[in-house]
């Protein structure tokens, strides 16, 4: 059974689902299972400076950046997009990147409080919920 928001992932092809909603079946790719991306936070990796996302609050809204050392934008390494939920799960905005982009995510909203996550083409998916205002 999948969880709203969850990400799946396809090891032969390469194909990223996120559930929309979630449904009792296993999700298929290529034949096989989809593998479910698991979320890195701060705690596990020496890499988190760079991956985990940096979220503060703005007079309307909040940014997120990736991350407190800022993430390289380069053609064979970057940040594929920033993704900003709010914590009841009602709201979802990305913005996806390009190499050279900055990787941030300026987002107007009312929303209290926040999750972040973002995907870099090489380290995976990194999570962070700690709002710094
Ligand atoms: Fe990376």
């Amino acid at each position: 059974m999948t969880k709203i928001l969850e990400m799946y992932k396809c090891n032969i092809c390469g194909n990223i689902v996120e559930v929309v909603l979630s449904g009792e079946g296993e999700l298929v790719c290529c034949g096989q299972p989809m593998e479910k991306m698991e979320e890195h936070t701060n705690n596990e990796e020496m890499t988190g400076e760079k991956h985990v996302p940096v979220i503060e609050k703005t007079q309307d809204g909040v940014i997120v950046k990736v991350g407190s050392i800022p993430h390289p934008m380069e053609n064979e390494h970057y940040i594929m997009f920033i993704e900003v939920n709010s914590k009841d799960k009602r709201y979802v905005k990305r913005k996806y990147l390009h190499p050279h982009e900055e990787p941030v995510l300026n987002l107007k909203c009312s929303c209290d409080k926040v999750i972040a996550r973002e995907l870099c083409n090489i380290h995976g998916l990194w999570t962070s919920n700690e709002s710094q205002s």
